[in-house]
This record gives C-alpha cells, structure tokens and sequence, in this order.
C-alpha cells in the first residue's frame, strides 16, 4: 500500500537529480510498441526502472522498462519507455508512483500514449485517437488508502482529466500533417485477458469507442496531482467480436510499429508547439 509513500518518492527523486540535474517540462508514457520515439530524444540519459528506488518494474514484451531524459522538440522530457499494469500484479496506488515522481520532479505536463482496440466500427486498426474522457469499471482506485495531502486532496475533480487545450494543439497538428486523428472514450479493462464480444457490446452501449488495459489509473493519479494531460492511443485491432478473427499481442505490436512513423511526427509536433500552462 502507500505508506511511507513520501519518503520514497524522496527518495526516487533524489536518486534521479543526481543522474539529470535541470528541470523538466513534459513527462511521457509510451505504450506497447511505441517506443521508438525515444531514439528521438537528444542527449539522453537512460535510467532503467529497476535502478530507480521503489520504481515499479514492467514485465511486458513491448514495454522496455526505462526512462529516457533529454531534449525532445525544445522540450525536456521525462518518458517512460513502457510501464506497469494492473494486470501485472501491481496495487493501483502502485500505478501512481511514476506519476506521482514526475510531479515531485517539478514536471506540470504529461502526455500519455497506448495501444488499444477499437470499438467504434466507423474508426479503423493503424488510426490515431486523443482521448477526450474515460470510463473506469473496475471498482478499485489508484488513490484508495490514505491521501498524501502533500499531493493532492482527498476529492479531486476529474472533469478536465484530459485537458481541452491539449486535446484540440493535438487535433490541431494532425491536421497540419495531413493525418486522421481520431477523438473518443477510453475505458478502462484490467487485463490480462483480452474483452469478450459482449463486454465490447456493453462497451459501446456505454459510449466507449476504444478499450485498453492501461492510461487510466496514470490519468487518475494526474488529476490528483494537477498535471495537465494528453491521451493519446493507437487503434491497433478491431475489438473482440467485431471481426471475425482471435485477438493476440503480436498484432497490436505489429501495428503499433507499422504507425510508428506517423505517431513519431505526431508527438513531435505536439511537442514543438506544446501550449505553456498559462497560455
Ligand atoms: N483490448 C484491450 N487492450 C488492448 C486491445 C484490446 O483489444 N488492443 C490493444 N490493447
């Protein structure tokens, strides 16, 4: 559970000024077969998250367990190259840690990506969507348990969850590339297991156009934090039962490399023009 849970943010934090010592703006979370962005990045200094105190460590082909820091379109940026999830074993407050961290490093902006299938039958595998809210059916939460009031309040709002701002500099930029994005409703499945046809049913019925096993206990812990986020998923298959074919890991893999290209320019964009909290 969480307690101590200051002390070991302190103690991560320590840990990581001492190997990046100037401020950062933007923190990332790239998911499964997005991390080529990271070759992106200029001088970086690479952490794994084994090395970081109390940093939970992912066990997912796809997801490289390290944090790269450096500069990326003018930007610093903090990005995860792959994370942790609930299906893992994980506590959800275990979730929060790396978010958490990122705001005890002075970070006020995030940008969290993933691969998820597509349950709007007018949106195609190899698309892009900005997440404009979510949908969490699991009953436990990231902040269960005691609240750090050093982090945030016991109640926090999660109206804004997905900056609006954010979302339409997104849309924006998709625009300018000449690229569909997508906008739609994420919810959240805990995994391993991929949904069944009548759980995609139900989804849709619910209003969601795209379900996934990861992004929402981060966009939770983000709220109570006050960072401002972005959500962006890659569409890598169309959901259980809309095809009449067996979903598998590979092919989300496959398709989230074979958009790799255009999810790099993408977030490059995004980032070179990244409106300032003030703005
Ligand atoms: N369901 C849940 N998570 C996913 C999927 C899916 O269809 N595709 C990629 N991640």
């Amino acid at each position: 559970m969480n307690e101590n849970l200051i002390e070991k943010l302190d103690e991560a934090l320590e840990y990581l000024k001492a190997r990046y010592a100037g401020p950062i703006d933007i923190g990332i979370v790239l998911g499964s077969g997005l991390g080529s962005l990271v070759g992106e990045i200029a001088d970086p200094v690479i952490v794994d998250f084994r090395e970081i105190p109390h940093f939970p460590v992912s066990t997912v082909s796809g997801h490289a367990g390290t944090v790269i820091m450096g500069k990326l379109e003018g930007k610093t940026v903090f990005c995860m190259n792959g994370r942790v999830h609930y299906y893992e074993g994980y506590d959800m407050c275990t979730l929060a840690f790396p978010i958490q961290l990122m705001r005890r490093l002075g970070i006020r902006d995030l940008l969290l990506t993933n691969a998820c299938g597509c349950v709007n039958t007018d949106w195609a595998p190899g698309e892009l969507m900005v997440i404009k809210d979510h949908i969490k059916l699991v009953q436990d939460n990231p902040l269960r348990g005691m609240n750090h009031d050093a982090l945030g309040s016991r109640f926090f709002d999660m109206t804004h969850a997905y900056d609006a701002t954010l979302r339409e500099h997104a849309k924006r930029c998709a625009s300018q590339l000449g690229m569909t994005v997508r906008e739609g409703v994420y919810l959240w499945f805990s995994g391993p297991s991929y949904e069944t046809p009548a759980e995609i049913r139900m989804a849709r019925l619910f209003g969601a156009d795209a379900v996934g096993m990861s992004t929402v206990p981060e966009a939770i812990a983000a709220s109570h934090v006050g960072l401002r986020t972005l959500g962006i998923c890659c569409l890598t298959n169309m959901a259980a039962g809309i095809l009449d074919k067996p979903l598998n890991h590979e092919e989300v893999l496959d398709v989230s490399q074979k958009v790799k290209a255009s999810f790099i320019s993408l977030v490059k964009d995004i980032l070179s023009g990244w409106p300032s909290v003030e703005g």
